[in-house]
């Protein structure tokens, strides 16, 4: 054997010693789940970071901090893997900013109540006006800024953490001990599915959902993407961001997403709505036959081809297209968000529904469960 031959064989016997240590690639033949240290809140309760992986390689990250999603990244359509959630890279910018509940578990009541207040069995309970007059997204401490337990949840095909959290009674106001569980599974078919359950031990509201800003490029604003929501009507608000009680046709206004229309196309128009919204920031009434999974929205990014389907279980989503973003924050990878720079579908109850009684109700009482999901699909076309 010659010596280039000899060498040649080394080099294969070393290469074929190595291969069972070789780094696994993102693709892996079972969903996986790793936990890592992700710091410590200002009260010094550790805080953990557990990363989901299917085997298409599709990424979920969240947190036991406010059950913050922290990462989403999904294959555009020729398989390219990027982050399409906007955030921080640690816990610190969570905690330091007054972040815009990026990613975040939003309870007891997501959105706004209006004036802070609202009655129940003949008691008016007041709460934290911490949006101009109005109470929004649970509060001053609300669940975004909770440590939740973790456990971790293994599936046939599919790779999950339940989140569980004790509220106690009157916690930012609310009446009775409510017990929340919220169980996020990433499932091989790309879907990022949410189970919120809770418990009560006195009558109560509760509105339960997720505040992920979704940038399907990747970067630069969302104005190209284009959305269509599975509604004929939406809650129109008044000055303060709160619903009139009306349910108003999306017919002839730019609240009309039925046909897929571009976010940006009608976004600056004189609208009154617009206007008040600063953009888009409403709750759309779902089109439904009852309170079954079905389809509440659908974005594409026609660059990436990537979508995002949401189906939930709620009779309403609220559309957001990050009008408050400023770029005065600096998120993931120093990237600056700058106004639209990412979109969220919370899919809730309507705003407002302690003090409307012709909204679906978001009464609790002792002795029911309340259980609703939604799922983020994630393709690409
Ligand atoms: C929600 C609200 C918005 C805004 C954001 C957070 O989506 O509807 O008005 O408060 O949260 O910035």
């Amino acid at each position: 054997m010659n010596k280039l031959n000899r060498s040649l064989l080394l080099w294969l016997v070393g290469l074929e010693l190595l291969l069972p240590f070789a780094p696994a690639s993102n693709a892996a033949s079972q969903p996986q789940i790793r936990k890592q240290p992700f710091g410590a809140t200002a009260e010094k309760k550790t805080v953990d970071l557990y990363t989901l992986t299917n085997i298409n390689g599709v990424e979920a990250g969240i947190m036991t901090y406010g059950g913050i999603v922290v990462s989403l990244k999904v294959p555009d359509r020729k398989g390219k893997l990027q982050e399409v959630t906007l955030g921080y890279d640690s816990l610190d910018g969570y905690l330091k900013n007054n972040t815009p509940y990026f990613g975040a578990l939003i309870g007891r009541y997501g959105n706004r109540i209006g004036k802070g207040k609202f009655s129940l069995g003949g008691r008016e309970f007041l709460l934290a006006t911490n949006s101009g007059e109005s109470h929004l997204h649970g509060g001053n401490r609300g669940f975004d800024k909770a440590v939740w337990k973790a456990t971790e949840v293994r599936g046939q095909r599919s790779v999950g953490l339940k989140l569980d959290y004790l509220s106690p009674d009157g916690e930012e106001g609310y009446p009775g001990t409510l017990s929340v569980t919220a169980v996020y599974m990433l499932t091989n078919d790309n879907e990022l599915k949410i189970d919120y359950s809770a418990t009560t031990t006195k009558e109560t509201v509760v509105n339960l959902t997720n505040h992920a800003y979704f940038n399907l490029a990747g970067d630069g604003n969302i104005l190209k993407h284009e959305v269509m929501i599975n509604a004929d009507r939406f809650t129109p608000i008044s000055e303060t961001f709160i619903p009139t009680g009306e349910l108003r046709s999306v017919k002839g206004t730019p609240m009309d997403f039925i046909q897929p229309t571009a976010i940006g196309a009608r976004i600056n128009q004189k609208d009154e709505q617009l206007v008040r919204g600063n953009g888009y920031d409403h709750n759309w009434v779902l089109n439904r036959k009852d309170s079954s999974l079905s389809l509440a929205a659908r974005v594409e990014e026609p660059a990436s081809g990537r979508v995002l389907e949401v189906f939930t279980m709620e009779p309403g989503v609220q559309f957001y297209t990050g009008n408050f973003l400023d770029g005065t924050i600096k998120g993931k990878g120093g990237k600056v968000y700058q106004q639209r720079a990412g979109f969220c579908l919370e899919t809730q109850h309507f705003p407002d529904s302690p003090n409307k009684p012709n909204f679906p109700s978001t009464i609790l009482k002792p002795g029911q469960k309340y259980a609703t999901t939604t799922v983020y699909k994630f393709s690409a076309k």
